[in-house]
This record gives C-alpha cells, structure tokens and sequence, in this order.
C-alpha cells in the first residue's frame, strides 16, 4: 500500500513537537522534546543551534518509537520565524548562536536606520517596518561583530537562514539549502512583490543575500532525507511554512475574510488579504504562504509581544501558583471593578511599536483584591487581541465577523469566552492542539494530491457580555493605555 501519513515538525522557540497525522486530520502519535533559550544579556536572546536540529531529531526518534517508519509518505516543518542561524557550509558548524525573534540586539542599530528615514522603503519592499525582531538587522550584527562570518563569507563558505532553512539543511546533509516564501517574508530582506531576495535591503542592514537559501513555494519538494534521523533515508520534505502561518492554514483559512490569533509567549494575529498591502495601522503585511499551482497567498499580521506570558508574570508576582491558579482566581469575581493591566512587560507590539512603554497596573482602590487584577490580566490579553482586530478591520476595510483561535492559551474556555465577549463576536477555538502541525501537514497532503478531510473541528464561543459592561471596560483600557503610551 502507498504510504499517506505525513510526519509534521512542529519547532516552536520551548520545544520541538512532532505530530504523525492521517489524510483524516487523527494524530496518530505525538512526540516532544523541550528547548532551552538564554539571556546573556538585557535584551539579547539567542539559543543553540545544534540543540534546535538535536530537538528535532530526538522528536522524530520519539514518534518512530512509537510506530515505527511505515506509512510515512513524508516531512512537513513548521517552525518558530524570525530566528537567524549563521553556519559554515564545509563544516555544517554554526558560526554564532541562533539569535531569536525575541532578540533586541540592534535596537540601536534600527533606530539609526530608521532616523535615516529608511522605513518607508524598506515597509515597501518587505510589508515590515524596520525592527530588532527580523533577521536582516540581526544578520548585519554577524557580520559586524564575528570575524569568522565575514572570513567563511569571502571563501563563499557562509550559510544564513531562518530554522526551516537550517533544519532542511541537516535533514539533507547539505544537499538542500532553501526556504519557503513565508519564512523568507519574516527576514525584512525579502522583496514580496518580486519573490527574490533584495540587494538594496542587503546592503541597507549589511547583510549579505549571497548567504542566504533559495526562496521556494511553501508546497516544494524541499529534498530528501540523508542517513542520520529515526526516518528512511529518501524520505522527502514536502511543505515548509512559519508557524503562524501554518496555524492559519490549519484553521482551513484560504481566502480573505477571517482572521486567526495564535495565543502563546506573545500573540499573532493574521488575515489573508487580497493582495499586498501595506498596512497605514501598525500592522505588518506578509506572505501568508504560496502553492507552486496557486502562487502567493499575502497576509497581515499583528504581533502582540506579550500575551498570554502576562497570566504566567502576574502569577508570579501574586505569588500564585501558575496560570491556571490565576485563571480560577479570576473567576471568583464578576468584573475588575475597574482595575487594570497593562501588559507592556517588552515595549508594546502590534499595533502601537514602542519599546520604550512599560507595563502598568491602574484603577487600584482600598476595595481591590488579588482576584480583580487576575480578571484584569485576562480581560488584557483578549483587549490586546482585540485592539489588533480592530487595526486590521481599518486595514482592509472589511468587518471581521469572527475570530479562529489556537495557541496554548486557548485552552483556557474562560479567556475565549471573555475574548468573544470584549470582541462581540463569535470565537471559534480549533480542537486539534496542535494547528500549526496540521496545517502544514495538510500542505503537504495536497502536494501529494491528499485532500485533508477532518479538518474543521472546532468550539464556538458566543458573545454574551451586555453592551454597557463591555463599554466600561473598553473605556478603562483605552484609558490605561493611553497613560502606558503618554497620549
Ligand atoms: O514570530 C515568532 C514565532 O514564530 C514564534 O513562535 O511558537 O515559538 O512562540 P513560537
């Protein structure tokens, strides 16, 4: 029988899952092995690269422990985006540590670009405005300050990519060095008109596009697998995308007209649109993902930095157990009474970009209890998904009608409902866990011609707050806000 299970790598920034699914949508097996970043500095945040190709591997030797190879038509990655990885071709050594999306190492290095009034075009070319989370800065970082990147460059030696490009660089020994369209859209080096990598962006962030990988539709054949994983030699590669992304297209989004947010660390929001556009709302426009017989699906996207991260931080800082203590003490009381959070624990993302804000906690009187300002923290994170939607709506000038949602957060069926309320709009939370996985494992169903058929599955959260309390409540935050942002 020819084999139809598709293995999906899922490699997010704690750990690196991976799911073994059916052309029906079942995961048959599940395997994880978690990840460890570091700190070592304010605002540097970077991991090791081997430990990131190491978690993939030990994941995939996880699921063929439990099932074994047969079946397993082939390879789909989703994976964390905006990290940069530096290596030497020869050696397949990296040259540095993967610094992360997180990283704020050239904070100071885009705020002289953008000084020099360099955003405008670079916002035209990438759909991003200039910032520390994409890897064109961060790839000029490398440059500048490690010797041995610019000696392997000279020798034509230097490879430079995000995870996808490294991961199918050790998964083919070499032999594939690519990345698909939507990862490439995260680098700010990428030109998403032309689908080609940009010199002027190149020499704008000094960073080299002669390093990078070759630019492929997400559905590509990527390469086969070298000896040296749990899997079959030969085994193909059959759909890379970036996390978020893959999680829109798990949620069966595949035109314009509804909108998904990913509750993690931080949130993204993201929206196919009909075309490119440049957002005039702090949004960043973006390739959703693109097919070799449909080409380039655009999107937008709104990153929120930190979403459900806020639950774990004022728990901590309660001294309450975790989250979900936090989420139960929330309960125990029918509002905030007017206390609020504002979560600006790193700056503000999407849709207000400020690095400088910091986070606030308001409306505190003799009467406040521990109990409100949880309700305050989850009433944030869904006021924060829910200033996005509304930057988006003025983007595309289309109402929204309702919001699909996945992530870890979304597990918690008091925060989707409180999002459906302070929305007033249906929430529809996607039942398989791991979205992403799915829906980069569809891609590479249809690249084989499997149509996926048990996708879909979800639990709709109706709106049902009255219009006054959500009116208050919305008053308080753009109150808050507005402090937190010196307006
Ligand atoms: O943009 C960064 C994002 O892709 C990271 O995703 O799942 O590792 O938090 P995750």
């Amino acid at each position: 029988m020819a084999p139809t299970r598709i293995l999906a790598i899922d490699q997010g920034t704690s750990s690196t899952k991976a799911v073994l699914f059916e052309p029906d949508g079942t995961a048959v097996a599940r395997a994880s092995h978690p990840l460890a970043s570091s700190y070592p500095r304010d605002g540097w945040a970077e991991q090791d690269a081997n430990a990131i190709w190491e978690s993939v591997k030990a994941a995939l030797a996880g699921i063929v422990a439990q099932v074994g190879t047969d079946g397993i038509a082939g390879l789909a990655i989703a994976n964390q985006r905006e990290t940069l990885v530096v290596w030497d071709a020869e050696t397949h050594r990296p040259v540095a540590p993967a610094i992360i999306w997180q990283c704020r190492r050239t904070t100071g290095a885009c705020a002289a670009l953008i000084a020099a009034g360099h955003d405008a075009r670079v916002q035209e070319l990438t759909g991003l405005g200039i910032n520390p989370l994409f890897p064109a800065s961060k790839l000029g970082w490398v440059l500048e300050n490690v010797p041995e990147a610019r000696d392997l460059l000279a020798q034509g030696r230097l490879r430079a990519g995000t995870v996808d490009s490294w991961l199918l660089w050790n998964l083919t020994k070499g032999a594939s060095f690519a990345t698909d369209h939507s990862n490439a859209s995260r680098t700010q080096l990428f030109d998403t008109g032309w689908l080609e990598w940009s010199e002027e962006l190149g020499e704008l962030f000094g960073a080299p596009v002669a390093a990078l990988p070759e630019p492929r539709a997400s559905d590509s054949r990527f390469g086969e697998l070298a000896e040296g994983t749990a899997l079959p030699a030969g085994t193909p590669v059959l759909a890379m995308m970036g996390d978020s992304h893959a999680a829109l297209y798990g949620h069966g989004v595949r035109g314009p007209g509804a909108v998904k947010a990913t509750y993690g660390t931080g949130s993204s929001l993201m929206a196919l649109t009909p075309g490119r556009i440049a957002s005039s709302h702090g949004l960043s426009g973006t390739i959703g993902w693109s097919t070799r017989a449909n080409g380039v699906a655009y999107a937008i996207e709104g990153n929120i930095t930190v979403s459900a991260q806020a639950a774990a931080f004022a728990a901590q800082l309660l001294g309450i157990k975790d989250a979900a203590a936090l989420s139960d003490l929330a309960q125990t009381v029918e509002c905030s009474e007017g206390v609020t959070f504002v979560p600006a624990l790193a700056g503000l993302g999407a849709p207000h970009w400020t690095d400088a804000a910091r986070g606030t906690v308001g409306g505190l009187t003799l009467a406040s209890k521990p109990a409100h300002v949880a309700r305050a923290t989850f009433e944030a994170i869904a006021l924060q998904i829910a200033d996005v939607l509304a930057a988006m709506e003025q983007d595309i000038g289309q109402r929204l009608d309702s919001l699909r949602a996945d992530g870890g957060a979304s597990a918690n069926g008091f925060l989707m409902q409180l999002q459906a309320d302070l929305l007033d709009r249906p929430v529809h939370r996607g039942e398989v866990a791991e979205v992403g996985a799915l829906g980069v494992a569809t891609m590479a169903f249809e690249s084989l011609g499997i149509s996926v058929t048990g996708e879909g599955q979800t639990t709709t959260f109706e709106p049902d707050m009255d219009p006054c309390r959500r009116e208050a409540i919305l008053k308080g935050w753009r109150h808050a806000l507005a402090q937190v942002l010196g307006a």
